[in-house]
């Protein structure tokens, strides 16, 4: 354990580590500090050229995957297998937030299913696939991103993207319970509304984002960057007694009623 907990050492050495939606945000951050860990990175996105790049930039392997897909997810594992003999962490985190996703009149059938299809099936896929990954390694730590609007309602609504991580959170305690004796630990990583592309596209107005901050103590969004501390925590032995957690990296959001003026 002194050994684990010596800050000297990188926290991920000797780590496989696959990342889905690696090509940007909250991925891409953690797929670069993950590297800088030690871990060996494998970048997933559907977007393949986001994936290459970020790979690039960190010495790991691209793979061009729809976590939607089942024969996608399953060759995603196996290509990290085979590239780097084993697969130690898994961190499930593309999801989307699709524009027309709004109350239950306004939203269609479509986007309810792809976002299901996306932010809940694909968490699943990358367990199924995965889980057996981990068994073969000896053990290992699933992230999902939930997020903190699983546990928050809003009256800015997105209900299929909030229905779905409230999946993923409920999902996510199950997996740890079902797998706790193996050495797997499953966490939800919730965090709260960031400053990157998926948010701040609908976010462009200073009337919009004053109607957000308002709620945050912090007030002020957060950083890709801080969900990837945050996820390499949970990827790393420092987090050993950890599962089934809502871990919340929130700005206080979840935790307030009124906020400093
Ligand atoms: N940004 C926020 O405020 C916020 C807050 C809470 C939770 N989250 C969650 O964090 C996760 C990452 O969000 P982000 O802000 O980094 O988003 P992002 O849009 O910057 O990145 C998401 C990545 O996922 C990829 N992707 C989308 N669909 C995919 C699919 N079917 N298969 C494989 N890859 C796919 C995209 O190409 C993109 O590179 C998401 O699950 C999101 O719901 C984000």
């Amino acid at each position: 354990m002194g050994e684990l907990c010596d800050h000297q050492e990188m926290r991920l050495i000797n780590k496989v580590a696959l990342i889905t939606g690696a090509g940007s945000g909250i991925g891409r951050e953690t797929a670069l500090l993950f590297a800088k860990e030690g871990a060996k990175v494998v970048c997933v996105d559907l977007n393949e050229d986001a994936a290459r790049a970020v790979a690039a930039e960190c010495g790991g392997l691209a793979f061009k995957a729809d976590v939607s897909s089942a024969a996608d997810s399953e060759a995603m594992v196996a290509a990290a297998e085979k590239e780097y003999g084993k697969l130690n962490v898994i961190f499930n985190n593309a999801g989307i937030s699709h524009a027309d996703d709004d109350d239950a009149i306004s939203t269609t059938e479509a986007v309810w299913d792809l976002t299901f299809a996306i932010n809940v099936k694909g968490v699943f896929l990358g367990c199924k696939y995965g889980v057996p990954a981990l068994r073969r390694a000896g053990g290992g730590s699933i992230i999902n991103t939930a997020s903190f609007v699983a546990i928050l309602g809003a009256a800015t609504p997105q209900l299929a993207y909030t229905a779905s991580k409230g999946a993923v959170l409920s999902m996510s305690r199950e997996l740890a319970a079902i797998h706790a004796r193996e050495n797997i630990r499953v966490n939800a990583l919730c965090p709260g509304p960031l400053q990157t592309e998926l948010l701040m596209k609908y976010l462009n107005t200073e009337e919009k984002k004053q109607r957000r901050l308002v709620h945050i103590p912090m007030g002020r969004f957060g950083q890709a960057k801080e969900i990837a501390y945050a996820a390499l925590y949970l990827a790393s032995d420092e987090s050993s007694f950890v599962t089934g957690s809502e871990f919340l990296v929130d700005g206080g959001i979840t935790a307030a009623y009124t906020t400093p003026l």
